[in-house]
């Protein structure tokens, strides 16, 4: 028999990533049907949260679904919702400046293929959370780390900003795992080089309604702040209101006012090539925001009561400390450094059925770390935090 002729696949990405050692751990773990204290949990639909299945069902018994009105940005109605979401967070966001997508990564294509020519640079944080390398490849793109250091408190290494080349600038805030908002001043001195450079800023702000510690000068909503740059702020159902199932985004441009005209006649035509927002979740949106809002307070409620245990857990004795955290749904424990974060993780798992995240996952440089996820049920959350710790303090 003939074989089949090849065929050529893109080269944006590498295809055949070969599995790391923690995914190849679990998955011999979960293969062998030994039970996993998973603390690595972030899809809120699988945490125990009192999710209103009638409501949410309710949400679409509505006729307008079976209309379609095809608009690169959205229907306005959810656009003015949108707006009205900025304004409970304090931010002027007129309608026809929001761009609804189908989720905050979509979101960055769109303004990736925007703003981006392929081969050019984006600039992101590090350590932020690991899809950047696909979203920026996926796009032809590149992506370069500009640092975030940390003395109690994170902010950004201005030095370690090379504009060479660059497409666009990513901030995520709050961070994923730091957890830390971007500080007023950091968020202004960014803003004034990146419009010198004539690029934009992204700002990611999908866990900005999860405050836990929020510095003083804490940007909540960068389109609060009147800034010299071209500004996108990215949202959406999936952190926000709990509810990534929906798939709904949203993308904020804000900034000066011919720039960000521009910006949006260009991103019509993008966005009119995919038109990827369906039109029920668009028609159920007031619904969903209700509900949301219920969710989200759940949530947070959540996540401050893990990490509430998490401090009192760890106390003053241990030989582990929990990093300071501004917001979000994670926490970085740092363990003793008697061994790497992947030998930590892949022991914990292999030895105690615990999973957790090494922290080199997220290009956490800063001795050995582990990142746990506090959206975690708390009966698990005490039970996986109480072996991690008892089995770092044995050493
Ligand atoms: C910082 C950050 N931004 C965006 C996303 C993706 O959000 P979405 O589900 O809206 O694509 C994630 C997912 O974990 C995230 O951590």
């Amino acid at each position: 028999m003939n074989s089949a002729p090849g065929v050529t696949f893109s080269r944006r990405l590498a295809w055949m990533t070969e599995e790391n050692a923690m995914a190849h751990a679990e998955a011999k773990r979960r293969a062998s049907g030994l039970p996993i204290l998973d603390l690595t949990l972030s899809n809120p639909t699988a945490a125990e949260l009192p999710y209103p299945t009638d409501a949410l069902a309710q949400a679409f018994a509505n006729p307008a679904i079976a209309d379609y009105q095809p608009s690169p940005r959205g229907l306005v109605q959810a656009r003015q919702l949108v707006a009205g979401d900025y304004a409970r967070r304090g931010a002027v966001v007129p309608a026809e400046n929001i761009v609804l997508t189908a989720s905050s990564s979509e979101s960055y294509a769109l303004l990736f293929k925007l703003l981006g020519n392929p081969g050019q640079t984006v600039l992101v944080p590090e350590p932020s959370y690991p899809l950047f390398d696909y979203l920026t490849a996926l796009e032809g793109l590149v992506p370069r780390t500009y640092r975030l250091a940390f003395d109690g408190h994170w902010h950004v290494d201005f030095a370690s900003l090379d504009f060479t080349d660059v497409a666009v600038l990513v901030v995520v805030s709050p961070n994923n795992p730091t957890g830390s908002y971007l500080g007023a001043g950091d968020c202004d001195r960014l803003a004034e080089l990146v419009a010198a450079h004539g690029v934009a800023i992204i700002a990611d702000e999908v866990f900005a309604d999860f405050p836990i510690a929020p510095a003083p000068d804490a940007v909540t909503a960068i389109a609060k702040r009147e800034l010299p740059s071209l500004t996108f702020s990215l949202g959406g159902l999936s952190k926000a209101s709990g509810l990534p199932q929906m798939k709904l985004g949203w993308i904020a441009a804000t900034g000066p006012q011919s720039l960000v005209g521009q910006a949006l006649g260009n991103l019509d035509l993008v966005a009119d090539s995919y038109l990827s927002v369906g039109t029920p979740v668009q028609v159920a949106l007031p619904k969903l925001l209700d509900i949301g809002g219920t969710l989200r307070a759940a949530i947070h409620a959540r996540v401050l009561r893990n990490r509430k245990a998490l401090a009192a857990r760890i106390g003053k004795d241990s030989p582990c400390t929990l990093l300071p955290a501004e917001a979000g749904w994670s926490a970085i424990v740092r363990v003793p450094e008697i061994m790497s974060d992947e030998a930590w993780a892949l022991h914990l798992l292999g030895d105690h059925g615990v999973l957790v995240q090494p922290g080199y996952f997220f290009d956490l440089d800063m001795g050995a770390t582990l990142v746990v996820s506090l959206l975690v049920p708390p009966a698990v959350f005490d039970q996986g935090i109480e072996i991690l710790l008892a089995a770092t303090e044995k050493g």
